[in-house]
């Protein structure tokens, strides 16, 4: 990891740490998010409404965030092998410490990646079980224009997040909206196959772990 230095936004409790990784830091992190893929490999989840993401998605750690036709939740297994998800890449919980700490560690990291014209509507993260705790977020390969907006709806403001970027929804950001606008196809050539990666790490669940 390089220095974390954090900088100011004009959305409060939303933190940014623009290249907070460094690129062998990036590297290693994509080795590790492939070397658990083959236990837990992406798949494309629908929405309640039956419409498939553009994202592909998987997960680490003893919760998932999954979405089909019973709606939005966490669960402990992957939705097509039945089995338990990989666990948490060390560094991610090193870098949670390092930049939102507090006194829960994440307990899932949803693993997104972006090709293909893939992005995300704006969107609030309130599956947790404690909206209180933190939502980090790790940017890997493609640049990407997010948008973040108050909870309440209203105006939002873009900013583009680049490949070892890390930020973080909290306190009065912890229910903004949020999402991807676009990924800027061929930026970087970090990711196998091309595209952007995106690691979000959430204390979903309820019991002290
Ligand atoms: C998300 O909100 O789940 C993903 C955001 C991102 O890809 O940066
Ligand atoms: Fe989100």
């Amino acid at each position: 990891m390089s220095a974390i230095l954090e900088v100011k936004t004009t959305v409060e409790g939303f933190r940014l740490w623009p290249a907070a990784l460094d690129a062998q830091t990036q590297a290693d992190l994509v080795d590790a998010v492939l070397a658990r893929l083959g236990e837990g490999p992406f798949y494309r989840p629908q929405t309640p409404g039956g419409r498939p993401f553009s994202v592909k998605m998987s997960n680490f750690g003893p919760l998932g965030w999954v979405s089909d036709r019973g709606g939005y939740r966490y669960q402990a297994t992957h939705p097509q092998t039945g089995r338990a998800w990989p666990d948490i890449p060390p560094v991610l919980l090193a870098l949670w410490d390092a930049t939102v700490g507090g006194p829960r560690r994440p307990d899932a990291c949803l693993v997104n990646l972006y090709r293909q014209g893939a992005k995300m509507g704006l969107h609030q993260d309130k599956d947790e079980a404690d909206l209180g705790a933190p939502v980090l977020s790790v940017s890997l390969g493609d640049a990407a224009m997010f948008r973040i907006g108050p909870a309440q709806g209203g105006r939002t403001t873009g900013l583009k997040l680049e490949s070892g970027d890390v930020c973080a929804l909290t306190g009065p950001a912890r229910l903004a909206r949020h999402g991807i606008d676009r990924v800027m196809e061929g930026s970087s050539r970090l990711i196998p196959g091309g595209g952007r990666l995106n690691l979000t790490l959430r204390v979903a669940g309820l019991s002290p772990r």
